[in-house]
């Protein structure tokens, strides 16, 4: 599967991560767990530490931007963690799995709960702004070429890119 736009939230700074995120679980994809197990975990351990500071950030902005529909979005991240911190103790566990899990995991989580905190968060930064909301989400599309977005971007042409 490769990144699409229709994954991102439309908040740059919480796009970026979410890029970094799918980057890592392509890389999962991309083990074969009989033979690369000692990657594998870093990966996993890599992704637990992600989720940490991603899902901080975003808990983060629901509190100062008043969220309402906080408990059910936070709720998702505490089930994510669950998942990848039961990879994480468990040597039994298949690559390939936890890839499939964690894009499925990804792609309904960014594009209903990310993408609605985002819209939420949006309205204030584009009010602050004095612009509208599209002017202002257009202006995050044409700044996507950005130094921020062309890391992001490069981690994933190249881990997305690449075939084993
Ligand atoms: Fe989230
Ligand atoms: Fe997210």
């Amino acid at each position: 599967m490769e990144w699409s736009q229709d994954f991102e939230s439309g908040l740059a700074d919480i796009d970026v991560q979410h890029r970094y995120i799918f980057a890592l679980i392509q890389r999962v994809n991309q083990l074969d767990d009989k033979v690369e197990r000692t990657e594998l975990r870093e990966v996993a351990e890599e992704l637990g530490r992600l989720a940490l500071c991603h899902f901080g950030c975003e808990e983060q902005l629901m509190v100062a931007y008043d969220y309402p529909e906080g408990s059910r979005h936070i709720a998702e991240h505490r089930k994510l963690e669950t998942v990848v911190n039961t990879f994480r103790h468990d040597d039994n566990y298949h690559a390939h799995n936890l890839a499939l899990f964690l894009c499925n995991w990804l792609v309904s989580h960014t594009m209903m709960e990310d993408r609605q905190l985002a819209m939420h968060i949006v309205k204030f930064r584009a009010r602050a702004m004095g612009m509208t909301v599209s002017d202002f989400v257009e202006g995050v599309k044409l700044h996507r070429s950005s130094a921020t977005y062309a890391v992001a971007g490069a981690v994933g042409r190249k881990r997305i890119g690449t075939s084993r």
